[in-house]
């Protein structure tokens, strides 16, 4: 059995100030800023990424995420943020293709695709997310949903840029819904996530990749969910926005 280290990451969104950050970074340090056991990942804002970013250099195991990025080095890009400035305020970790992306920004697995390979050009980690709406289950299409948003996000990569990549699985009507999916659930679609790597890649890309499940985690039912074999983490939304909720998530989650 392949040993893969839990990953919990908070997804801000578009929530808190430079002030408001400082306050909930300083807290959540307090409680997990030496914790080991799992790798923890704060995604806030982009205009809160550098006073995050300095309450972190001195923490190992806290790292920084930005919540997207244009897939161009420079440009007339009107808005957007490049690879290269994430870099230079030591983000480590961009994710790609949330479902509120896709949804209000029109981005398509092609983006995915594009903007995957310029975070992986510019030595950032992808945390790329897939995941089926609700139609899409209750209609039984949600293994080719995810199969597709694979095979089209990692179109012309290898297992070389499959191993740097985190995958993220959030079924689009468990976000910020208060409906998780159950762990059962969950832990049906990670399989198959893994299958399907298998089959376009490897056994061995499929074995060692994380894959986060995203979709109202709390802390009520983040270790039941990442108890499962085939859940490596967590991608919190709403939890993530208060210290107590996410410390106890990564906690209650990630201690054997
Ligand atoms: P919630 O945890 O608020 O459901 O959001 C999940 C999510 O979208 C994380 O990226």
């Amino acid at each position: 059995m392949i040993y893969r280290k839990k990953i919990v990451a908070g997804n801000w969104k578009m929530n808190k100030t430079q002030a408001e950050a400082r306050v909930l970074v300083e807290d959540i340090l307090r409680e997990v800023g030496k914790f080991d056991e799992a790798e923890i990942v704060l995604c806030p804002p982009f205009t809160a990424l550098s006073a995050v970013s300095e309450l972190l250099s001195p923490v190992p195991n806290v790292r920084l995420g930005a919540q997207n990025l244009h897939e161009a080095p420079s440009g007339a890009y009107t808005g957007e943020i490049s690879a290269g400035m994430l870099r230079e305020l030591y983000v480590r970790y961009v994710i790609i293709g949330h479902s509120e992306r896709r949804q209000f920004f029109h981005e398509d697995n092609a983006t995915v695709n594009r903007k995957t390979k310029a975070a992986l050009a510019a030595e950032l980690r992808p945390i790329v997310c897939v995941g089926e709406t609700l139609p899409e289950r209750e209609s039984g299409k949600w293994k080719n949903v995810l199969e597709t948003q694979l095979r089209e996000g990692f179109v012309g990569f290898g297992e070389k840029e499959l191993s740097d990549i985190i995958i993220a699985y959030e079924p689009v009507w468990a976000i910020g819904t208060g409906k998780t999916a159950s762990p059962a659930q969950a832990e049906e679609a990670h399989q198959w996530i893994r299958q399907v790597l298998s089959t376009r890649f490897s056994q061995n890309v499929s074995e060692r990749i994380r894959i986060q499940y995203g979709g109202s985690v709390k802390p009520e039912n983040a270790k039941e969910l990442l108890s499962k074999p085939d859940i490596d983490g967590a991608l919190v939304g709403g939890a993530s926005l208060d210290a107590r909720g996410f410390t106890a998530i990564v906690k209650n989650a990630c201690l054997p």
